[in-house]
């Protein structure tokens, strides 16, 4: 985020009471500390209690109304929803957040959906253990969950592992597995399928196995362009479960929405009071949408935006939203993963914000309200990461930083992708209040599981030390 003068002396404490590492000689360039040249870094040390500022009202007057909001937690406010935010010139290949999986239960229970994505209400699969219902490409189905355990005659050719439904008059089958996703109600949802075996009180299935299509193919839920949404194909369950994804390449959208401060182009609010509020991003993001659109897999330029919001709509857990009617949240909870891959290319520019890129994450209270006007909770200390931001134009060096109650910021640097696609990972970890941005291997796969052993890697870092910095914050 970009910051005037004043709001960066609203944050002064800032270099107060902090042990930071340094790896090399700081260097001061242009008003910006730089030590050594890193690929992974852990802060620990949060504060985790206070409280905020949150705006209530955006009067046409230009009031900005505020409360006292308290936080409390290992990693608060950070455990708030989280926007993601994006500045070229950048190219973003892809992004996944992931969410720890809910503990497998053996029992006939309802399938259990992934905390991180709220409660759907009274939704009728959570009533019956056997029954599944979705809403796929806007019909409401719902099939039976016919795993009774080893079956005692055998309905070839359905394999006793797949679950079968008939949807759209296709008889599809897929593999019994740890997650089922949909669209439900407009929200993208998964849960744990965990109906493991026989109940002791096991109906009898009532719907015959239908004989296995020449192809099956498991449904893909909300459409053509969700085929990613396939239930996985991998048998062991993960830690880890990826609750949102994109993929430009393969234009994949799962539980995210693009969104972009052009209120006023097709969807959102502009007035000369408080500019633009957001609006979904069009898919050359460049303007407003009138409905949430796919990014293109193109470059985005110097000096333009976009961030990147659940597709689940705002409750009252959002706070006030100036354009009410296409608030998202971010990605909350105390512990969650994201994961991006991109490239920052060099452009030139020497505009404002020219050659600038930036990746970085909100209290999505921020950009509800307004991202670049007074009216909104970040003077106070609602929460921002910045994970790769480059402070200079033209500059190859990306930095790390942390905007609370005070500010954190470690001069080691990261090297700016000008050339070739990285993968990095950003890992929230309540268990142990610290937060870790690790550069990760070229051939980390964004896949729908991941498992605990590789997350607690990024936590940690390379094993050998090299190229890793540690930042206390207190
Ligand atoms: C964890 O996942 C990684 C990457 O998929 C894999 O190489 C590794 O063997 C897995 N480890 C365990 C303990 O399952
Ligand atoms: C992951 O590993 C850490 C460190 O060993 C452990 O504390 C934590 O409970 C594990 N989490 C899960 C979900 O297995």
């Amino acid at each position: 985020m970009k910051y005037s003068t004043s709001l960066l002396l609203a944050s002064a404490g800032w270099a107060s009471a902090i042990i930071q590492q340094c790896s090399g000689n700081a260097v001061n360039e242009g008003g910006n500390w730089f030590c050594g040249k890193i690929n992974h870094i852990l802060y620990e040390g949060f504060v985790g209690k206070g409280s905020f500022k949150a705006v209530t009202d955006m009067g046409s007057n230009g009031e900005c109304k505020m409360e006292d909001k308290s936080y409390n937690g290992p990693l608060a406010p950070l455990d708030a929803d989280l926007s993601i935010h994006v500045r070229g010139p950048i190219q973003l290949k892809e992004a996944a957040v992931y969410n720890l999986a809910p503990k497998k239960k053996h029992s006939t229970e309802a399938p259990v959906q992934g905390r991180s994505l709220g409660h759907p209400q009274g939704h009728e699969h959570q009533k019956k253990a056997d029954m599944v219902t979705a809403t796929i490409d806007g019909k409401v189905v719902s099939w039976q969950n016919n795993w009774f355990g080893p079956p005692t005659t055998t309905p070839a050719p359905v394999k006793a592992d797949m679950i079968t439904a008939t949807i759209d008059g296709k008889v599809v089958s897929w593999e019994k597995n740890t997650m089922v996703t949909a669209t439900i109600d407009g929200k993208v949802v998964s849960w744990e399928n965990n109906w493991f075996g026989p109940s002791t009180k096991a109906p009898a299935p009532t719907v015959t196995p239908p004989p296995a299509p020449p192809h099956p193919t498991p449904p893909a839920a909300g459409g053509p362009q969700a085929r990613s949404k396939l239930p996985p194909t991998s048998t062991s369950p993960s830690d880890w479960n990826r609750v949102a994804y994109y993929s430009s390449e393969k234009q994949v959208v799962e539980n995210m929405v693009f969104m972009g401060n052009y209120g006023g182009q097709g969807s959102g609010v502009f007035d000369y009071t408080w500019g633009n509020s957001l609006a979904y991003l069009n898919a050359d993001g460049n303007g407003g949408a009138s409905s949430p659109q796919i990014l293109k897999d193109i470059n985005i330029p110097s000096n333009q935006e976009f961030s990147i919001f659940s597709a689940e709509k705002c409750d009252a857990s959002c706070g006030f939203s100036r354009a009410k009617d296409i608030a998202y949240k971010g990605f909350g909870g105390a512990t969650k993963v994201f994961l991006f891959h991109f490239k920052m290319p060099l452009d030139g520019d020497r505009g404002n914000n020219g050659d600038m890129p930036a990746l970085w994450a909100l209290n999505a209270r921020i950009p509800r309200t307004g991202q670049y006007n007074a009216c909104s909770c970040w003077t106070t200390g609602c929460g921002e990461i910045d994970i790769y931001e480059v402070l200079a134009k033209g500059d190859t060096k990306c930095k790390s930083a942390f905007h609370l109650a005070s500010g954190a910021c470690s001069s080691d640097f990261f090297e700016r992708p000008v050339d070739k696609f990285i993968k990095v990972a950003v890992v929230f970890n309540e268990a142990t209040a610290s937060v870790s941005i690790q550069r990760l291997r070229d051939n980390t796969d964004f896949s729908k599981g991941l498992n605990n052993t590789t997350v607690q890697d990024w936590i940690k870092g390379p094993k050998d030390g090299k190229l890793s910095s540690l930042f206390q914050l207190t």
